[in-house]
This record gives C-alpha cells, structure tokens and sequence, in this order.
C-alpha cells in the first residue's frame, strides 16, 4: 500500500446540521460564528444546513464570502412529481456550491442505493455544484472483514455513470457508519487506513484522481480530537455533525492546523 508523497491538498472543514438549525437558528449560529471565525486563504469552510435554511444562510453570510455551503441530498430526477424532492437543478439559484450524496443516514432512512448515489452525483455535476461523496462501513462490516470490500464497491458503483473529467471532480468523505453520533470517533490509525484504502480505489478507477481527490473524514469529530485527525496521514478535512451546532466549537474546529 504505498503512494508517492501526495501534494498537499487545502483541508476542508465542512458542517452537516442534518435536520437541525432551522431558519430562525441559522441566522443567530452565522452571527456567533463569524464573530469568531477568523477566515483563513489556506482552508475551505463549507456548512450544509437543511434545505429550509438555505436562504437564511445565504442572507447571514452574505457578508462573509469565504464561508461556502451547500444541500444534504439532491433527488434523482430534475423535475416533476416528486413531493419533498430537492431538484440539483435548482440549487445553485440559492447561492449554495456543494451538495452531500450517499450520506450514510440517507442510505439507511431513505433506501439510497449505490446506483441511486451515482445519479445523484451525475445530477450534482450537470448543476456544476461541488459533490461529497460519503461512504462507510457498518460496524458488522467492519467485524467480518469487510471494510474495504465495502468502500471499494460503494466508490466504484457511485462513480459508474460518470466520465472521466466529472470523476476527477469528486471529494470524498469517509465516515464509518459505527462512529456517526456514537461518540465513538476512529483512531487517527483507523481514519488513515480507511483513506489509505479509498485512495487505493481511486487509484485503481479510471479518471479518479488519487493523489489530489480530497478525503475528508467524518464521525464524532470535536475540538477535542480534531488535530490528531487532521495529522493522521491522507486525511485532508473533516465532515462534522454534532459538534458542528453550537457555534463556538465548530469555530473551534474550523481553527485546526492553522
Ligand atoms: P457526527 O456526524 O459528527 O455527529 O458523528 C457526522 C456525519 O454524519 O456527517
């Protein structure tokens, strides 16, 4: 398992809120965060509230350009009769340049199979939003050996439909599905192992770029254990959730490796 020395990628700091922070929250965690935030040129911010809040985060920030966001999912399908459905399409109107797919939570609550992540990348891409795809292990995959069968599938399948310049384009984040609001957060060991696998796959798939594809990781990151994950080899930002509400530690986090 050896790579050449890899050049350094900007690390990314990004929040997924899931389904809290509604409108009224959003604008008051903007203020409280900024004050605290210091911006930094040598690191991406990138918060994904709930769609809900999308446009009260983008007034929020209106003033703070370095602070990105960005939707949790995005639906399959462009239009039509979809109720609830976020059109990819329509995204980019709302100011957000990212999009989430194939969170572990989708995957589990909302049936979201590999070919269904792959569209949704595909839909991600044709908005020319910035797409994370996530993928992680169960703890019963983990136990019977199977981590990088999992990983490998799930990348490979997810990336199917798309050709070689939109493969390139892709971040990844992993995040083990037994250490998502567990508390139980991976060792750096474990985080870079599972990169060093991710990394290995990209590799081995046509127009994935190994050496510069971004891999975040993600589970139960706090300010507590933020800089040795950030320091563990292959490991170039973190996707944070819980600890990523209350402003002042995620500010906290987002001020790692500075
Ligand atoms: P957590 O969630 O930080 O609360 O474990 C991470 C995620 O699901 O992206």
């Amino acid at each position: 398992m050896s790579h050449p020395p890899s050049q350094p990628r900007t690390p990314v700091f990004a929040a997924n809120w899931k389904m809290s922070h509604g409108p009224a929250e959003t604008g008051a965690f903007v203020e409280r965060f900024t004050a605290h935030h210091r911006r930094r040129s040598d690191a991406t911010v990138v918060i994904f509230p709930p769609a809900i809040s999308l446009a009260a985060f983008a007034a929020a920030a209106s003033g703070r350009l370095d602070l990105e966001f960005g939707v949790q999912d995005v639906h399959t399908e462009l239009e039509g009769a979809h109720t609830s459905g976020i059109s990819a399409a329509m995204v980019p109107a709302t100011g957000a340049t990212w999009a989430l797919a194939g969170h572990s939570e989708r995957r589990r609550e909302f049936g979201d199979t590999d070919a269904d992540v792959g569209r949704k990348l595909v839909r991600i891409l044709e908005a020319g939003l910035r797409p994370v795809l996530c993928v992680g292990e169960t703890l019963e995959e983990r136990e019977s050996g199977r981590l990088s069968t999992v990983l490998e599938t799930q990348i490979r399948e997810a990336v199917r439909p798309l050709d070689r310049e939109d493969r390139a384009r892709l971040v990844y984040a992993y995040e083990p599905v037994w250490a998502i609001g567990t508390g139980r957060t991976a060792s750096p060991a474990d985080a870079a192992e599972a990169h060093a696998i991710v990394r290995e796959q990209l590799a081995r798939t046509e127009g994935c770029d190994a050496e510069r594809a971004a891999i975040l990781y993600g589970g139960s990151v706090k300010p507590a254990n933020i800089e040795a994950l950030l320091a563990a080899p292959g490991v170039d930002g973190v996707l944070v959730g819980g600890a990523s509400l209350d402003p002042d530690s995620w500010a906290a986090i987002c001020a790692a490796g500075r």
